[in-house]
């Protein structure tokens, strides 16, 4: 059995469970991302004032950095109810038509993974969001017709981890786009706090440093790093949870100071050792690695990006001189852009 990287941003099973209880339920208990935030605020007490739903919104960004918990955030502060389904669910027009007649006046409507609509359906949306009528062909042949339901009116929140494969007029039919970027450390290490309380765990400071550190900007992975270090103080410490805690635990997990797991350390390590520093195609270093590319791509590739470790060009993949000097490996000397090039 493989076992899944403790870094990766697919939600496990326990993440799911435990999210639930960890999950922010109001804006002020949301930390970080304070501009987003103010200008959710404006949109909410805006629509709140003038007695309407708030207007539909698009979250974007990378995995586990708070779209779904945002979007929850919105309803709960609109006094509406939150109905939840996602893009592969809607498989035909007729899924979208039973969820959306469903809904009552105000409530939200989120569409997790809004960027996998099948096209059909996607067009009984635009009606939906723009005039609040749903427009829907029933029955077959010459006994199809179509037929017109006005709606309660809503507000639709999507979420997409991939902007770019948004359909244009989906995406424009929204009335404001947020896009959720990387936390900084210091608002990570205020997310374990509040989680280490939630969770009846006592952690110092530098404790909470030491995992925010490593949580590659993302509070899933923070709360994930937290669960860790937390089973190992029970178990081999004291309980509390202080930054030699954390350290020790995290490299019983085989995740090193930089946040790097064994998964990232291999791709680093293959592109360097086996293909030269690069330039390598995704498939030829996925398979190297025992990944599918899609992981590779999506689960491992942005931290190490973000992290001027590797780059993505034309021509493949390409260890940096930062990656070279993660491994402790000496770089070639053109430093480390690909011997071949
Ligand atoms: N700003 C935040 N403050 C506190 N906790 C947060 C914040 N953002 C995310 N979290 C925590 O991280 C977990 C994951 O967040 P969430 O499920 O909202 O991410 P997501 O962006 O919807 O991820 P995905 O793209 O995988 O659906 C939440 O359960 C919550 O505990
Ligand atoms: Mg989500």
């Amino acid at each position: 059995m493989r076992e899944e990287g403790l870094l990766t941003t697919a939600v496990t099973e326990e993440d799911h469970e435990i999210e639930v209880g960890l999950r922010p339920r109001q804006l002020d208990e949301f930390v970080g991302q304070e501009a987003l935030k103010e200008r959710l605020s404006i949109l909410i007490e805006a629509a709140h004032g003038r007695g309407e739903s708030v207007d539909h919104i698009l979250f974007s960004g990378p995995p586990g950095l708070g779209k779904t918990s945002l979007a929850a955030i919105v309803a709960t502060e609109m006094g509406a109810s939150f109905r939840s389904t996602s893009g592969p669910a809607l498989d035909r027009p007729g899924d979208l038509a039973a969820v959306i007649t469903n809904l009552e006046p105000g409530d939200v409507l989120f569409i997790d993974e809004v960027h996998r609509l099948p096209r059909q359906v996607e067009e009984v949306l635009y009606p939906a969001m723009e005039d609040g009528q749903l427009d829907i062909v029933v029955g077959k042949g010459p006994a199809a017709r179509s037929i017109k339901i006005d709606l309660p009116a809503f507000t639709l929140i999507g979420a997409t981890t991939r902007v770019g494969r948004v359909a244009p007029p989906l995406r424009d039919r929204f009335g404001y786009v947020a896009r959720l970027d990387y936390y900084g450390a210091d608002d990570l290490a205020a997310i374990v706090k509040r989680s280490a309380s939630l969770l009846d765990c006592v952690t110092d400071d530098a404790g909470a440093d030491a995992i925010a550190r490593r949580s590659r900007g993302t509070p899933r992975i923070a709360n994930r790093l937290l669960r860790r270090v937390r089973d190992y103080a029970a178990v081999r410490s004291d309980g509390a949870i202080t930054s030699d805690v954390a350290d020790t635990a995290l490299a019983v997990f085989e995740v090193d100071d930089a946040g790097l797991d064994k998964v990232d350390r291999s791709i680093l390590e293959a592109v360097v050792n086996k293909f030269g520093g690069g330039p390598v195609g995704l498939s030829t270093l996925a398979i190297a690695v025992g990944e599918d590319p899609e992981t590779v791509e999506d689960a491992y590739e942005p931290f190490l990006i973000l992290e001027g470790m590797l780059q993505r060009t034309p021509r493949g993949r390409v260890a940096t001189e930062r990656a070279y000097a993660h491994l402790g490996v000496a770089p070639p000397d053109d430093g480390g852009q690909g011997s071949f090039l």
